[in-house]
């Protein structure tokens, strides 16, 4: 369980790509933590800091969607939507859940990570190169 943000996973732009490369490190090493039965103490912390930093991310790639008017906001912010709920979900059952549950909740966190970027964030990184051409020509 770990993440590595190949070739493949590069959407194309800039400020989105250092976003990811920035958040990988952090998912993995809360993926890292759970696969050695960390504290559960120590795991809110983890998931409290993925959610504050993604959180970030995400509002930094809403006012690019704002700014050249994406056709397709309105599913892309239902996602990051769903991921931020996951992470609330995680962080209110954590000390309650059972190590099965907390794995599988990781295991939807880091799917969930790798199917946005792959699917909607290159999407979206494709659509901001078009428009960028568009102004240059
Ligand atoms: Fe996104
Ligand atoms: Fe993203």
């Amino acid at each position: 369980m770990s993440i590595e943000l190949d070739e493949s996973l590069l959407v194309g732009h800039e400020v989105i790509d250092k976003d990811h490369r920035d958040l990988v490190p952090l998912v993995n090493v809360f993926l890292a933590s759970i696969k050695k039965g960390a504290g559960k103490h120590s795991l809110y912390d983890d998931v409290d800091e993925l959610s504050v930093k993604f959180s970030a991310h995400f509002e930094r790639e809403n006012q690019l969607m704002a700014e050249f008017r994406y056709p397709d906001t309105q599913a892309h912010l239902a996602e990051h939507k769903a991921l931020l709920g996951d992470f609330g979900k995680f962080l209110q059952a954590v000390d309650d859940a059972t190590d099965d549950e907390m794995v599988a909740t990781t295991k939807s966190i880091e799917e969930w990570f790798l199917k946005h970027i792959a699917g909607s964030d290159k999407r979206l990184g494709q659509y901001l190169r078009e428009q960028a051409a568009k102004t240059k020509g």
